[in-house]
């Protein structure tokens, strides 16, 4: 967290549906095959990246620590435990609990699918 020679990129836009999601996936992949070490951070309380890579079980996970938890309670040194690996980078991902109370249109659909 202190290095400063780590690059933060930001991708934000109001508008909902503007790929937003997927620029994030392939900038990360790419960044990630370029020998980029890359961390994917989603604040989006749809929780759309970490549902779109497939982490639908952390988005439902309501006993897990989240980045609020981590933020708002003062607790930075445990927020690589809140950290998981994928093939091509590491994701803090998003996780539905009692304070975000709407679920993503995107991981009801999947969770959906997976129960049928
Ligand atoms: N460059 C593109 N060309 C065509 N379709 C795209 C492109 N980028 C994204 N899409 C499609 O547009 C839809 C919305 O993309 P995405 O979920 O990335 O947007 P978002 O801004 O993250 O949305 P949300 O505001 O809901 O989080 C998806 O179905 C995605 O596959
Ligand atoms: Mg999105």
């Amino acid at each position: 967290m202190t290095d400063t020679n780590t690059a933060r990129i930001t991708v934000a836009n109001q508008k909902g549906g503007a790929g937003k999601t997927t620029d994030v996936i392939h900038t990360g992949g790419a960044l990630s095959a370029r020998g980029h070490d890359v961390l994917l951070v989603d604040i989006d309380y749809h929780g759309g990246l970490t549902c779109s890579l497939g982490y639908n079980d952390l988005y439902y996970d309501t006993d897990r620590t989240t980045l609020f938890d981590v933020l708002d309670f003062d607790q930075m040194e445990s927020v690589n435990d809140i950290i998981v690996e994928h093939g091509e980078f590491d994701i803090l991902p998003r996780v539905r609990n009692s304070r975000t109370t709407r679920t993503s249109r995107r991981c009801w659909k999947r969770q959906r699918a997976e129960s049928d």
